[in-house]
């Protein structure tokens, strides 16, 4: 048996014939490119969007291409092809956009404006059945009382892809942070699977591609359970994965333990990257390929933060570089 091939970090020069941002590797790791746009195109942008409030882009689908079209236009068109060539890039799939001058909550919807373009560049987000639109708001408190880890602070939450139990195809996800106060630590976590030691040892293994049950609480609106395997292969014969913890539902001892071992080997990773994301930035990753999580945070009464996610399906793949 052939070994896999990892591709490493360094594999594709950026481009540098680009107009309105900045594009460069990342202080936690050159797989996750830094992408700042100029506050100049921020603010160009927004005035050019602002005849349409954020209701405007949740009742009209097609809006959301269109401010995605002038924030294209503002970037000399240059932005498109990037952003969809570094989201199928294995040897990259990630970014942290950076939009200078959005950077307080009272901009709010100007946010979700602004990682609503550039979602919508190279992709279209789905449905979310958490909010009912294509886009979800939420806050984290000191103390949480929903029936996932996805609000609770003071613990991790485990490294996973999303999309695990619903039908739709999860191809990239997006994660801003629209608003934080009193908060020590919870960062974001990332893993490229290229950068996790045991991935050979886990995708080789038989119960790899034996289809699992995954069922979502009642908190996620999803009423039918999905069967899918924990791994696939790409057109290029590269693993990918679609896990998570919560939801995998082991039919047996064999099963269970499997999926412990696996869990265990993820959460102690030393490829796993510890990332900072600063209010108004976000986070864009290739879901096949990325698992992401949260650090755990510190306890304080008026703690607060606001996240805003989107995840979707690309559709520009066929005209991507590795397609
Ligand atoms: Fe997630």
């Amino acid at each position: 048996m052939t070994a896999l091939t990892r591709i490493p970090a360094t594999a594709m020069p950026l481009p540098t014939d680009i107009q309105g941002f900045t594009l460069s590797p990342s202080s936690p790791s050159p797989r996750l490119l830094s992408m700042t746009f100029s506050r100049e195109v921020v603010e160009a942008f927004v005035e050019a969007v602002a005849e349409w409030p954020m209701q405007a882009l949740e009742y009209k689908s097609m809006l959301r291409f269109r401010v995605a079209k002038i924030l294209d236009d503002l970037c000399g068109n240059t932005l498109q092809p990037v952003l969809v060539n570094t989201l199928v890039d294995r040897a990259t799939g990630g970014l942290q956009v950076v939009p200078e001058g959005l950077d307080d909550v009272e901009q709010a919807d100007d946010m979700v404006k602004f990682a609503t373009a550039v979602a919508h560049l190279m992709g279209r987000s789905n449905f979310d059945a958490m909010s009912g639109q294509f886009y979800a708001r939420f806050v984290v408190k000191n103390v949480d009382e929903s029936d996932s880890y996805l609000r609770q602070p003071h613990r991790v939450m485990e490294l996973h892809n999303d999309g695990t139990f619903v039908e739709q195809n999860t191809d990239y996800v997006l994660m801003m942070k629209i608003d934080e106060r009193n908060m020590a630590g919870g960062d974001s976590l990332l893993l490229h699977l290229d950068d996790w030691e045991d991935l050979e040892r886990f995708y080789r293994h038989p119960l790899a591609h034996r289809r699992m049950r995954w069922a979502a609480p009642p908190s996620k609106n999803i009423a039918r359970d999905v069967h899918h395997a924990v791994f696939d292969t790409d057109r290029e014969g590269r693993p990918i994965m679609s896990y998570i913890d919560q939801f995998v539902q082991p039919r047996d001892f064999e099963e269970g333990n499997w999926l412990a071992d696996m869990s265990e080997s993820l959460e102690s990773s030393a490829g796993t990257l510890s990332v900072p994301n600063p209010v108004g930035s976000f986070l864009l990753i290739n879901n096949h390929f990325w698992l992401h999580g949260r650090d755990r945070f510190t306890p304080h009464p008026e703690l607060r933060r606001e996240l805003m996610r989107q995840r979707g399906y690309f559709t520009h793949a066929a005209t991507a570089r590795e397609a």
